[in-house]
């Protein structure tokens, strides 16, 4: 199987250059974010208070009362927490902060390592996250560190917003972002980081098929 890892901060185009990338070269899209998510909607939805100290309630109910499954239809990767479809809920702008308190508890990220190789090596992936290069998928074939100019990404996550009908303001998406990307790469466990093997794609400069292009590339030559 050939395993292509995506990592990077917020709204840097992980998952859509990802998803396009994959329906082109025929591998299966994974967006690990979408986990971290639905970990948090449970919480939320179970009003289990989302803190390192509450670390131990966090990993028993988990285990206890969460069944987690990512199903594909049609090449779109769906969530399903214990059995309802929950893909679109965990993406409202409420559910990213949610996200990004419960990837800091270790056992979190134990709970889900799992459930991600497995996909890795029944399939030919493209897999997007934060520590897929570094901790989840250390020998995929292909590393790539995926980043753009803050402004650049809170104005793509803007635009993504809007476009969905959501009424935000740009400076509350800026905000958001920089406060999750700190979060992200300040945690103790599996920080954000470019893995010393990964390629670093700066798509500052480039448009949507023009960073597709690039990953493309960058597949082909390492596979
Ligand atoms: O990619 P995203 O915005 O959907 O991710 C939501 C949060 O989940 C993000 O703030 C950090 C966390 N995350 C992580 O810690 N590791 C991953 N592999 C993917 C996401």
């Amino acid at each position: 199987m050939i395993n292509v890892a995506i990592d990077g901060p917020v709204g840097a185009g992980k998952s859509t250059i990802a998803r396009e990338c994959a329906k082109r070269i025929g591998f299966i899209y994974v967006d690990t974010g979408a986990l971290y998510r639905t970990v948090g909607l449970f919480c939320k939805r179970n009003d289990i208070e989302i803190s390192t100290d509450n670390a131990e309630n966090i990993e028993k109910a988990i285990t206890e009362g969460l069944k987690l499954e990512i199903r594909l239809e049609n090449g779109t990767q769906l969530v399903f927490m214990n059995g309802e479809n929950v893909s679109s809920e965990i993406r409202l702008p409420e559910m990213s902060m949610a996200a990004s308190a419960v990837s800091a508890i270790p056992c979190v990220r134990r709970f889900l390592l799992e459930t991600q190789r497995k996909v890795a090596r029944e399939n030919n992936v493209i897999m997007d996250g934060r520590d897929i290069g570094t901790v989840i998928l250390p020998d995929a074939e292909v590393k790539i560190f995926l980043t753009a100019k803050p402004e650049i990404r809170a104005k793509r996550r803007y635009d993504e917003l809007v476009a969905k009908g959501l009424d935000v303001k740009f400076e509350d998406v800026l905000s958001d972002l920089n406060t999750r990307d700190y979060n992200d790469s300040h945690r103790a466990e599996a920080p954000l980081k470019q893995a010393d093997d990964a390629i670093l794609l700066d798509t500052s400069e480039y448009d949507f098929e023009q960073s597709v292009e690039a990953v493309i590339r960058l597949i082909e030559k390492r596979q």
